[in-house]
């Protein structure tokens, strides 16, 4: 049976397609799921928080799947990023992407199909597929979502970033023609400041505006933590890692009246950020495989 396939897709950068992608999917491998990353940005900034980035042994730049997607070549991922966590690596190469789509077009093929087909032979062998998509890039964003079977928009709270809900929306209906199956799951909000729900609610509203009943905004919000999302991207390490790495190295409690307990805070807010993906991978699983049984490999879930 076909694992849900994910993709995170919004019409502006800068909204936590990939800080998502990348800890949801290493999340739910901690969790005992095989899961498949997929990085369609030309920018590759999958690799910076799962820390291949720029390592010429393992990061092909996307040559690989750009290369899969154009030759129909079979396409081997980089195994074991982390325990049960498999990725394509995305970067530079996928620029090309759209240039050559003109041409696949004139071979007779349908060009948004191409990535598809192209995971088609892999994705068998994964209980959950996680794409990220590229802010701009239209030809991609529509190759994800005619490969995907869920859409998650995720959305921060200002005017430019909701008006971007109109341009994903459209681009969801466009696939939809080709891919009748795919469902929007709903919209994420990412890098929320305030505590109290009347910004959320007005949010919620101006979701509800531009995507009418489509598209529920999901339970779980990731909160506004600039400091550890920075440093666990720096480090190429996902959020629990990083909290794990803080706490390990925290002063002792009895060395801690008179440190600065500068490290000591940083373990929390990255714990606050931690506790936040976890709720939303959970929150988002449970939803995936509501409908289906948990993988029987799967240990300790559901
Ligand atoms: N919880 C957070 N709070 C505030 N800023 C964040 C948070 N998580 C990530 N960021 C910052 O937001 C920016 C965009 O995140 P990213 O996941 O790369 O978005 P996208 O893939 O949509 O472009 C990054 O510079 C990152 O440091
Ligand atoms: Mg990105």
């Amino acid at each position: 049976m076909r694992p849900p396939i994910l993709a995170f897709a919004t019409g502006k950068g800068g909204t936590g397609k990939t800080s998502l992608t990348s800890n949801v999917a290493g999340l739910a491998a901690e969790y005992g799921y095989r899961v498949l990353a997929v990085d369609l940005d030309p920018q590759g900034n999958l690799g910076r928080d799962l820390g291949y980035y720029g390592d010429e042994a393992r990061d092909d730049g996307g040559q690989a799947l750009l290369e899969a997607m154009a030759f129909n070549r079979s396409l081997t991922p980089l195994t074991n990023v982390r325990p049960n966590l498999d990725v394509v690596v995305g970067g530079p190469h996928l620029d090309s992407a759209a240039a050559l789509a003109t041409s696949w077009e004139r071979q007779g093929r349908v060009a948004r199909r191409a990535l598809a087909e192209a995971l088609n032979p892999l994705v068998g062998g994964y209980h959950l597929v996680v794409l990220d998509c590229p802010p701009g890039e239209r030809f991609l964003q529509e190759s994800a979502m005619c490969a995907a079977s869920h859409v998650v928009i995720p959305t921060r709270s200002d005017e430019a970033s909701l008006d971007g809900l109109t341009r994903v929306a459209d681009t969801f209906s466009i696939a939809r023609e080709h891919n009748p199956d795919l469902q929007l799951l709903g919209v994420v909000l990412f890098g929320i400041t305030a505590t109290g729900t009347a910004l959320v609610r007005e949010v919620t509203a101006k979701i509800r505006a531009s995507l009418g009943d489509v598209a529920p905004v999901l339970d779980t919000r990731i909160r506004y933590l600039e400091a550890p999302a920075v440093g666990a991207r720096d480090r190429g390490l996902l959020v629990h890692e990083y909290e794990r790495d803080l706490v390990r190295s925290a002063p002792r409690f009895w060395e801690r009246r008179n440190a600065d307990s500068q490290r000591l805070g940083g373990a929390g807010t990255a714990n606050k950020l931690a506790t936040d993906y976890a709720a939303l991978t959970t929150e988002l699983l449970a939803t995936l495989f509501a409908d289906r049984a948990t993988p029987a490999t799967v240990g300790g879930v559901g």
